[in-house]
């Protein structure tokens, strides 16, 4: 019989909810909130009172949009960690209340798997062969920056990562110091389109193997144009694009050759890009390049799927089901990768 997952998403910014029949997505509705534009970043608070508002209707949307009624479902998966605990507590607590009223288990599923994951959706519209195992994943994203080996579905390591800020907090706050709204990521893209990344060269960050740091070149960004301000207070607007463009490219770099270094380390040459920065376009484009020119094979997420959504969330779901990876009722959310195994 074929397998019904509801995932649920609400670790972060987003309320998310996605119905999968085996492997086979039938709805994703995502919920973003805007409230969080006029503070420059996320407020936690505010994000769990909006993920208590958008609930039920983006469950509902879901429901209606694969067609489906409640009790067609085989199982509720979650967002169990990692995330801001308000936000991860809305989705926790749906999902335990309607798998109790409807009878039906629940499985506890970490964030990052679901980023990882979220390459193995099918579209009824569009045929997509899936990576084959093992393989490289640069999960980039507004948490996170990782460099994992995925062996199998639930089966990862990781082989680097950051050691204070993730690369979106990079693009977010670069573009904050730029005087740009929030979430700055896709806004330095479109900017940067129009812009000249030779224009501004910054200095790597030096740290060792396959790890990253992206806090102290935010603050060298920061002091740059400061000074720069001295001798003209409008140089951040006489050169916005250009600057775009050149922290962008600055980002970018220092990715790609961490990427590259791991293949070369683990000899793996099958890459995967996950996580809301594999959205860039600049990224994508250096990675196809790269690909090209050292016969990787690669695989670009679909954009809907990049940022947060539940798809993701539900096709874990329905891997972790088939190994019958369920979880009690007492469960609580984490907020910290490490906190909870993979699944
Ligand atoms: O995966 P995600 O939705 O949330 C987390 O799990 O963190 O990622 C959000 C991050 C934000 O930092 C956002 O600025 C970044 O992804 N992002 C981008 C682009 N689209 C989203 N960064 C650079 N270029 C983009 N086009
Ligand atoms: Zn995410």
């Amino acid at each position: 019989m074929a397998i019904t997952i509801l995932g649920i998403e609400s670790s972060c910014d987003d309320t998310s909810a996605a119905i999968t029949r085996e492997t086979l997505l039938l709805s994703n509705v995502i919920a973003s909130q805007q409230v969080h534009q006029e503070y420059g970043g996320v407020v936690p608070e505010l994000a769990s009172r909006a993920h208590q508002q958008n609930i039920v209707p983006v469950i509902n949307k879901a429901f209606k949009d694969a067609g489906i009624t409640k009790d067609e479902i085989d199982a509720i998966a979650f967002t169990r960690g990692p995330g801001l605990l308000g936000s991860l507590l809305v989705g926790t607590s749906f999902a335990k209340g309607l798998a109790l009223s409807l009878g039906r288990p629940i499985i506890q599923v970490n964030h990052l798997t679901g980023h990882i994951l979220s390459h193995f959706i099918q579209l009824l519209d569009q045929e997509y062969a899936p990576p084959t195992f093992p393989f490289l994943c640069l999960l980039v994203s507004g948490g996170h920056t990782q460099i994992l080996q995925v062996n199998s579905y639930l089966n990862y390591s990781i082989l680097g990562q950051t050691i204070d800020d993730a690369v979106g907090e990079a693009f977010d706050k670069g573009a904050k110091i730029m005087g740009l709204p929030y979430p700055g990521g896709p806004i330095i893209d479109r900017l940067a389109k129009e812009g000249d990344a030779r224009s501004f060269s910054f200095s790597k960050p030096k740290i060792e193997g396959l790890d990253f740091s992206f806090s102290g070149i935010k603050t060298s960004l920061l002091y740059f144009l400061r000074q720069q301000m001295l001798s003209n207070p409008l140089f951040v607007q006489h050169n916005l694009a250009n600057l775009c463009a050149s922290w962008q490219q600055h980002l970018v770099d220092i990715l790609l050759e961490k990427v590259v270094k791991a293949s070369k380390q683990t000899k793996i040459e099958r890459i995967v890009l996950s996580g809301g920065v594999s959205a860039n376009s600049l990224l994508r484009e250096r990675m196809a390049v790269e690909a090209q020119e050292r016969g990787w094979e690669l695989f670009l997420p679909q954009i809907r799927f990049t940022t947060d959504n539940g798809a993701m969330i539900a096709i874990t779901g329905y891997f972790m089901y088939r190994l019958g990876l369920f979880c009690g009722l007492d469960v609580a959310p984490v907020s910290r990768v490490g906190d909870f195994e993979v699944a």
